[in-house]
């Protein structure tokens, strides 16, 4: 198997660069033919590895791409997903070379999606097309890869009840998450869930010159700022109401266990430009992404943000604010706590308007399971080193989903890393990261195989 990696190293590296360069944004609709080119390329691939009942299935939205190789139904089956959507690629004058035109540079793929999660989703392409060509795959699999992960997965969640029988399967594997460090594999064991709310506030019917009004008229912006000032106190901690109500707190035991898990501060702060940290008090930075709930504005806009100065009291103001949540947070019930909170606090003299965007759960996946065991072992054996359960900050809907539709609990085996600089300019995979989950992940199958029996 390490032999037919190796022999085919530069075309494993190839393709990723071509499937990178179709520019597959899923939040913008001007670019819907080129999701679906990207759709169809991995739906090529997977033809051309050996799969079977290969389809591009459509959705309201981006097509999903479904295939399987059932090699005999008594085995184990394992549900591959992946996305191919990106996200959008702004600011562009950031990026040192265009996000659409892989380059590599210090053994490192530079692009939008190189690794978030289209040489992520990848690498089980080619692990699944290196167990067939070299006669090793000894279970099941089904590839689920969906165009609209960075939107919502709306069209996913239909999808998956919609297809229960054909997703039938006895584990979810998933590489959308991020390891310690190349020296300290980890696997996340968690993933934070999601509320997305856009506010409006309206002032005065039009915008007005700020000398002649300045000073009598509530100016929405200003009243925008301290209205989201408010929603922390001095600790950091969360304002509105019963929003920790349903936090689950981790004992003193999980948590000493949790910090062991090794962080670099002066790296952190280093690699962010930052001269320090800031966060809700009395959690380390492992607990605050981890474990804790937040609430960040995610842009803000209104008035003149032209080239230089124009004097007007603008007549609206908005935000899109995001709070990641944990276990056992749900995201319609603080989506309303927020939105209940945010109307109550809008002084005279504007109008606040709340609208919901997508949410998703939050989720925790087992680590006394085969399937995590399958994982840890695998990674051992390529790593050199045993793998730290973490919690990762970010979220995967579908996840949560996965289990309430399907009973299926996820692996969540990523291999980027923090500073890979996912949704951000100048997004880049790590070549050894790429091959590291291509030799992984069949170690994974053949172990997953192995213990089921
Ligand atoms: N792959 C990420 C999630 C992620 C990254 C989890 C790193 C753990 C570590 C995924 O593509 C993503 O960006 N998800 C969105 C959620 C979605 C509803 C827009 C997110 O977390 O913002
Ligand atoms: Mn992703
Ligand atoms: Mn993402």
């Amino acid at each position: 198997m390490q032999k037919y990696i190796e022999t085919n190293r530069q075309r494993f590296i190839n393709e990723l660069l071509d499937w990178l360069r179709i520019p597959s944004i899923s939040a913008d609709m001007n670019y819907k033919n080129d999701v679906r080119k990207a759709g169809e390329f991995v739906k090529n691939k997977l033809i051309e590895a050996g799969a079977d009942k290969v389809e591009l299935c459509e959705t309201a939205g981006n097509p999903i791409v479904y295939a399987e190789k059932i090699i005999d139904p008594k085995l184990p089956t394992v549900l591959v997903y992946g996305h191919y959507d990106v996200q959008p690629p702004d600011p562009l004058e950031l990026w040192t070379s265009p996000p659409f035109e892989p380059v590599i540079k210090d053994e490192k793929i530079y692009a939008r999606g190189a690794c978030d999660d289209k040489g992520q989703a990848y690498m089980h392409v080619k692990a699944f097309e290196t167990m067939m060509k070299t006669n090793s795959l000894l279970c099941n699999v089904k590839f689920m890869i969906e165009g609209e992960e960075e939107i919502g997965s709306n069209n996913l969640g239909i999808f998956v009840k919609a297809n229960k029988e054909r997703l039938k399967a006895d584990v979810i594997l998933i590489s959308d998450t991020s390891i310690l460090a190349n020296d300290t594999p980890s696997i996340d064991c968690g993933l934070r869930g999601l509320s997305y709310i856009e506010v409006e506030v309206t002032g005065p019917n039009r915008d007005l010159h700020s000398g002649v009004y300045g000073g009598a008229v509530a100016n929405p912006i200003n009243v925008l700022c301290e209205m989201i000032a408010s929603l922390k106190d001095e600790n950091l901690h969360i304002t509105i109401p019963h929003f920790y109500d349903d936090v689950v707190d981790l004992s003193t035991e999980e948590r000493a266990e949790m910090n062991l898990a090794p962080f670099d501060l002066e790296f952190y702060k280093k690699d962010l430009g930052i001269d320090d940290i800031r966060g809700e008090k009395d959690y380390t930075t492992i607990e605050r992404t981890g474990i804790r709930p937040t609430l960040d504005v995610n842009g803000m806009w209104g008035g003149y943000i032209g080239e230089g100065a124009k004097t007007v009291l603008p007549s609206k103001a908005f935000a899109k604010i995001s709070m990641r949540l944990v276990p056992n947070q749900s995201s319609d019930k603080i989506t309303s706590l927020f939105q209940k909170h945010f109307e109550s606090i809008a002084p005279k003299g504007v109008k606040v308007t709340v609208r919901p965007h997508h949410g998703g759960e939050p989720a925790v996946t087992p680590t006394d399971t085969i399937a995590y065991k399958a994982a840890s072992n695998a990674m051992q054996e390529t790593f050199g080193k045993k793998p730290i359960p973490t919690r990762g900050g970010g979220s995967i809907p579908i996840v949560a989903m996965f289990e309430k539709e399907l009973g299926l609990k996820t692996i969540l085996m990523g291999f980027g890393l923090d500073s890979d600089s996912i949704h951000s300019p100048n997004e880049h995979y790590g070549l050894f990261n790429y091959f590291k989950g291509i030799e992984t992940i069949p170690i994974f199958f053949r172990n997953y195989a192995d213990m089921s029996k």
